[in-house]
């Protein structure tokens, strides 16, 4: 049964979705079962994959529609040996719809069940936003994976996101499940300023052991990458930014076996 993993931070631009394609391409390196499923309707992660979106017939807004089964959603990426559950910008509409609907905060959860024996990791790239898609995310997820830009104002709302995950594990009975904290992955460390070493310092004060020993450099060759539709460990994979998701992947599968 796969592990469901959330990539979460509602503040914007902070790594997310590069995040979730290399690790996702990573622990398929290690010969692990990987779904990619992109829940935010600015559609990065399927484009970083590339995706072409005109081409979708059906996307996650139509499992949250239920207007498509999931199994008939996911599709192969070519260049990786990872499936994805694509995302268009339909999904923006989803919260009116999902207003008035009973169950509407473990649509994803349920979904998810129905293909989660397939896979050894489930990777759920989140919006930049606490709304209700992020809620389905968390929801159906056993842990959340906090990626932490080195900059200025990094810790910066993060209360409200551990707040919410609060909220969650007290709703979560329902599923049977308990989201736990994965791990604060700090990324894009300037290595030649020092704001980034003392936001390092702030974070790990903060969250202790709970923060990954691999850190993400900012590195030009992870934001070229998605302009070619590859992972950066495929477009570049001998670059600072590849090796390091592909070590991050590492350090997590080592986790996950230790329980
Ligand atoms: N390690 C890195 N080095 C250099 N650039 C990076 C790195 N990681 C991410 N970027 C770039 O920074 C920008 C934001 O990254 P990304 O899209 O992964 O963040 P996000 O949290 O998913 O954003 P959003 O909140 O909009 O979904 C992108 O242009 C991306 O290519
Ligand atoms: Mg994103």
């Amino acid at each position: 049964m796969g592990k469901i993993l959330a990539i979460s931070n509602q503040k914007g631009g902070v790594g997310k979705t590069t995040t979730s394609v290399n690790l996702a391409s990573s622990l398929s390196y290690l010969g692990k079962r990987v779904l990619l499923v992109d829940v935010d309707h600015q559609a990065n992660a399927t484009m970083s994959m590339g995706i072409n979106r005109a081409n979708l017939k059906t996307t996650v807004a139509d499992v949250f529609s239920d207007k498509a089964n999931i199994k008939d959603v996911i599709q192969k990426v070519d260049s990786v040996n990872v499936d994805i559950l694509p995302s268009r910008y339909e999904l923006g509409n989803i919260e009116s719809f999902l207003i008035s609907h009973d169950n509407k905060d473990f649509i994803l959860s349920n979904a998810l069940e129905e293909v989660r024996d397939n896979y050894d990791f489930i990777i759920i790239d989140c919006p930049p936003s606490l709304g209700v898609v992020t809620i389905n995310a968390l929801m159906a997820s056993d842990s959340v994976l906090i990626p932490v830009q080195c900059e200025f104002l990094a810790l910066d709302g993060l209360t409200q996101l551990l707040n919410t995950i609060r909220l969650i594990q007290t709703k979560q009975k329902h599923n049977k499940r308990t989201l736990t904290i994965e791990g604060v992955l700090l990324t894009m460390l300037d290595t030649r300023s020092n704001i980034g070493y003392e936001v390092i310092n702030e974070v790990k004060t903060y969250f202790k052991e709970k923060v990954f020993k691999t850190i993400i450099p900012r590195n030009v060759k992870c934001s070229n990458a998605p302009s070619h539709g590859l992972p950066v460990t495929e477009y570049s994979p001998r670059s600072k930014g590849s090796i390091s998701y592909q070590n991050l992947a590492k350090e997590m599968v080592a986790l996950s076996e230790r329980g």
